[in-house]
């Protein structure tokens, strides 16, 4: 393994396909160790653009535009950091052997439709997931509850993430809400849903798992501890870890995890979210990238999620060991406004053993994540209250 010198013909060059909050994480992390990092979003002045050592704003969709970036810089690697890329050019670009995709080209296309990963998980891998079916239409949604999925029960819109489009249905006269709002959100309208039985689960996780290089040059698996979270309409609001867990649970977490991402392949950081109630475990979706809830790591671990995912694609070694209990808070941009400004930071931080990070989105609407306040402690009640605290000093004002 050689990293060169950035902007000079030895430097290791690192694309990355998103550059929102994560994104601009992976790229310090890397920056750190001496990448020479582009960056890519939809919009101007994303917060990964402005950490990079170059920008680009296009629509990444477009498979054309995507080839024709990645023959201009001729990156290294490419790190994918959202779910709307035009996949099938990834493997392309991968097939041509032009950059390495991380984890795998594949993972991308898996992981950008519901219906991939779903499939592999539960029909190729055998694992324990909700009871599931697609659907086109209400009537197959009809279908597809009273042939097992039953009541209540989950409509997602087959392309789409951060809860966009989900709602539950929760008795016959429903499903028609369910299926408009549906068609409404989702990222291509292909009108395609995937009906999920409601689990009724005692607390959710992200079990951060990571594929990175040993001594030997072989890929290990190893994990974070799991972290718990609270969602509020498919969007996450606070985040903790280490999550309680029995060891059975814990130990069937770890082995859906390992199967999932070993399928996958590659190397690189994935978030597993997975349901657990007593000693039960159901799979539920994986990120084949940093979470977001995992930025409790920026807390917590001595390596947190992103300098893991930089390690690990680059053919490092990595530890995942956690240095103290941690928990994180979102700061809602509460408004529709650009170039908003933060109040009572100086108040958030006089709040013992925390941090913020606050993205730079040039933009704030009512519900857009626009920082992240993060807290240790004794323990994760204690590092939770403290990151709601310092969260709720924060106010968002127009200029
Ligand atoms: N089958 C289910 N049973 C119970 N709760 C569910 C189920 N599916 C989803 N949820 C709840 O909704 C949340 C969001 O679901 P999911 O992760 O599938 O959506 P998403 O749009 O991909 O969200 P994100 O992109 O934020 O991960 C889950 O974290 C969980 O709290
Ligand atoms: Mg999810």
């Amino acid at each position: 393994m050689k990293i060169g010198t950035p902007l000079s013909a030895t430097a290791k060059r690192v694309m990355l396909l998103g550059s929102g909050e994560l994104g601009k994480e992976v790229i310090i992390a890397l920056q750190r160790l001496g990448v020479e990092v582009i960056a890519v979003d939809r919009y101007e002045n994303a917060p990964g653009h402005q950490v990079a050592h170059r920008a680009y704003t296009i629509n990444m969709a477009d498979g054309n535009a995507l080839l024709e970036l990645v023959k201009k810089e001729k990156p290294d690697l490419i790190v994918p950091e959202i779910e709307a890329l035009d996949t099938d050019m990834l493997a392309e670009i991968e097939k041509q052997g032009l950059a390495e995709v991380i984890p795998k080209a594949r993972a991308a296309q898996l992981t950008m439709n519901r219906e991939g990963i779903r499939c592999l998980a539960a029909e190729k891998l055998g694992l324990p997931t909700s009871k599931y079916a697609f659907a086109e239409s209400m009537e197959e949604i009809k279908q597809a509850i009273e042939n097992g999925v039953g009541y209540p029960c989950i409509v997602k819109p087959v392309m789409s993430s951060s809860g966009k489009g989900q709602s539950t249905i929760k008795e016959e006269k429903d499903i028609q809400t369910a299926w408009d709002f549906a068609k409404s959100g989702g990222r291509v309208d292909r009108g395609r849903v995937i009906v999920e039985e409601m689990i009724q689960f005692d607390y959710e996780i992200t079990l951060l798992t990571v594929r990175a290089l040993n001594e030997q040059g072989e890929v290990d698996t190893t994990f974070c501890e799991p972290i718990g979270h609270i969602q509020v309409d498919g969007d996450y609001v606070e985040s903790w870890q280490p999550q309680a867990m029995s060891a059975t649970a814990k130990q069937k977490s770890q082995d859906i995890a390992k199967a999932v991402t070993s399928n996958l392949g590659g190397r690189g950081l994935f978030g597993v979210e997975l349901f657990v109630k007593g000693d039960e475990v159901w799979f539920s979706e994986v990120s084949p990238r940093p979470h977001d809830t995992g930025m409790v790591t920026m807390a917590t671990q001595y390596q947190n999620e992103f300098e893991l995912h930089a390690r690990a694609i680059l053919g490092l070694p990595v530890s995942t060991a956690l240095h103290d209990p941690g928990a994180s808070a979102v700061i809602y941009g509460a408004m529709d406004e650009k170039g908003i400004a933060f109040e009572g930071i100086e108040k958030a931080l006089a709040v013992p053993q925390t941090d913020i990070r606050l993205f730079g989105k040039p933009e704030a609407f009512k519900k857009r994540r626009m920082g992240v306040t993060l807290a240790y402690g004794h323990d994760v009640e204690d590092a939770r209250k403290k990151a709601k605290a310092a969260a709720a000093m924060i106010k968002p004002v127009k200029n």
